[in-house]
């Protein structure tokens, strides 16, 4: 059983604020019947109307997932290690959620879920160009010259050129030889990160994506999750469909 508020938001009526209102407002009838009680519980198989129109009830759910590393970015492994669908509450491992693209086994942070087939096929599309961005940890001191050849890009998987979309020196540790860099990549190669500090002649310690798009993991502690708001998930359809 949910809130009327709740599933109206879900079913991407309108916010959960604006939803209130129409339900104050006697616009929203279940099973026949106005309800204007905002703590009013439905449950699935209730028939719900809007300003007299059925609504379809949602089955498409958006999730921003703060990943942990030590999790695979997979639905499940037959292997039996962790997997992303062990970080869901029992109600939403119902919903055939899966994540939109990966990351590494070892990498944390920005994983989008859904179960929305369409909404993954545009953002995933190649010619998609989103903004990834990393925090990478790299061991040892990497040079200003090195940096410079980093921007101009590398060649990695033999001879595809990978050059970012950015890449900003935050950190320079001489003390524990490491450099921590921002990299911003418009692709999606597999491991490309990795693959290219390798190409630069370095090895990653950390790494995490901190931002998708317009999205950052503000307010997601790590192994938790969030839904995306109605304006974030239109945001991210609009931007995949007006670059296709
Ligand atoms: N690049 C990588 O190397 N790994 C990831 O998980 C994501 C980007």
């Amino acid at each position: 059983m949910e809130r009327l508020q709740k599933v109206l938001a879900q079913a991407n009526i309108a916010s959960r604020r604006k939803s209130e209102e129409l339900i104050v407002a006697g616009k929203v009838k279940v099973n026949g019947q106005v309800i204007t009680e905002l703590g009013f519980k439905v449950n699935k198989n209730d028939n719900i109307e809007v300003d007299g129109k059925p609504i379809k009830l949602a089955e498409h759910l958006y999730f921003l997932l703060n990943k942990p590393t030590g999790y695979l970015s997979t639905a499940s492994d037959d292997k039996g290690r962790r997997t992303v669908m062990d970080l869901l509450t029992e109600e939403h491992k119902e919903y055939r959620l899966y994540p939109v693209g990966r990351l590494d086994y070892d990498t944390a942070g920005l994983l989008l879920m859904t179960n929305d087939g369409e909404f993954t096929q545009h953002l995933t599309h190649p010619s998609f160009h989103i903004e990834k961005e990393y925090l990478v940890r790299v061991k040892g001191i990497i040079v200003r010259k090195k940096i410079v050849e980093l921007r101009n890009g590398v060649t990695i998987d033999n001879n595809y050129h990978a050059k970012p979309k950015a890449v900003r020196l935050i950190e320079l540790d001489k003390k524990n030889q490491s450099t921590l860099l921002s990299i911003t990549l418009i692709e999606g190669k597999n491991k490309q990160v990795r693959k290219m500090i390798e190409a630069l002649g370095f090895k990653v310690k950390n790494l995490t994506r901190i931002r998708y798009d317009f999205l950052n993991l503000e307010g997601v502690e790590r192994g938790r999750y969030r839904p995306l708001k109605i304006h974030e998930v239109k945001q991210l359809h609009a931007h995949s469909i007006s670059k296709i």
